[in-house]
């Protein structure tokens, strides 16, 4: 058998993705960073078949997501016409444990993309210019899970065409075009798990709701903005702004599923009481640091790197409290994907 290896990582969103349209196409330009520790990877293995699909997921078959990724594969066959040619052998380790509550799909979807990116250079021996390469497997991974687009680059990420970002489409993901602050190229997230389950209703169903929201537009109006927003704070390394951008968009997220029909909400107790303690915490000590949500109740505490030790004993005496077994796992600002 022939094979390739990618690892590629998790990313957080700053400005949400949430409501699309068309195939995989985002109803706003959002924007995230790629983390570091937090990372699937993927060894694709091929060999000439009749298009068969094996998924192996940390050491294990698991028919669910077999059954997801056979789809995806299938989805895709136009993209790569050598696909029903081959038996694929795909095995997927991520380094952060599956249900921790972290969205695995965007490290997961983007690893594989660039898998297949790979694996047809080395079957048609034609290779993409760098750029290039990399724009097809963000296209690629979109059509796997739209926040996947942003996980085949390191740093700052934006997706979806923006009027304020040349360069900028809705099929694919690019690093920002302008250098940010070097204030914000040492973030660190720190993710409090306060419950590991999978959560109820799934990001795809999330994401069905936008079509019929009675704010969907008024959203999508206020997402652009504070894209454009949250750009010009990067740019200018502007903490206050920053902030307030962030803590807008994770609430925004959760008020839009809690406003759905039917209306859903993720956020738990202990969500609730991480918020307030920051809240409070950061009026006392004027550290410039803040929250975010992805779709589930686990906080991600962002922070500069030289607040850490300042912040260290109000993680642990405050925070982990709300925790389920003190569960945190503490990640950084990312450089991206990796050939293995
Ligand atoms: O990529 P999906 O379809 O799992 O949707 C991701 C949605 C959020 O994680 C909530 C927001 C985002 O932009 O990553």
């Amino acid at each position: 058998m022939n094979k390739v290896h990618w690892q590629s990582p998790s990313n957080i969103a700053l400005v949400k993705y949430w409501g699309k349209h068309g195939v995989q196409l985002p109803s706003n330009p959002n924007l995230s960073f790629s983390l570091s520790e937090c990372n699937t990877s993927t060894e694709l293995q091929w060999k000439e078949g009749n298009g068969r699909v094996d998924l192996v997921l940390n050491g294990e078959s698991k028919e669910r997501y077999t059954a997801r990724i056979r789809d995806y594969i299938r989805s895709i066959d136009s993209q790569f016409p050598m696909l029903m040619e081959l038996d694929l052998h795909i095995d997927s380790t991520n380094t952060f444990p599956h249900s921790a509550g972290i969205a695995s799909s965007a490290s997961a979807m983007s690893s594989l993309a660039l898998c297949l990116c790979s694996m047809e250079e080395e079957i048609t021996g034609k290779k993409l210019p760098e750029d290039k390469f990399f724009q097809r497997a963000s296209n690629i991974a979109r059509l796997g899970s739209g926040s996947a687009a942003r996980s085949v680059y390191g740093g700052f990420v934006s997706w979806g065409k923006s009027d304020k970002l040349p360069g900028s489409s809705d099929k694919y993901g690019s690093p920002l075009p302008f250098e940010v602050h070097e204030s914000f190229s040492d973030l660190r997230d720190t993710i409090l798990i306060v419950d590991e389950r999978i959560k109820p209703v799934s990001s795809r169903a999330g994401h069905k709701r936008m079509a019929k929201h009675p704010y969907a537009q008024q959203r999508f109006k206020l997402a652009r903005k504070n894209f454009a927003d949250l750009t010009e704070a990067l740019k200018k390394g502007d903490d206050p702004n920053f902030i307030r951008i962030v803590e807008a968009e994770a609430l925004g997220l959760h008020s839009l599923m809690m406003s759905s029909n039917p209306g859903y909400v993720l956020l738990k107790a202990n969500t609730m009481n991480i918020i307030h303690r920051i809240r409070a915490f950061r009026e006392l000590s004027c550290i410039p640091f803040c929250y975010t949500l992805d779709a589930g109740p686990n906080v991600h505490l962002l922070y500069h790197d030289n607040d850490s030790s300042e912040l260290e004993e109000f993680i642990t005496e405050e925070l982990l409290l709300y925790c389920s077994d003190k569960y945190r796992i503490d990640d950084h600002i990312g450089t991206g994907p990796k050939k293995l």
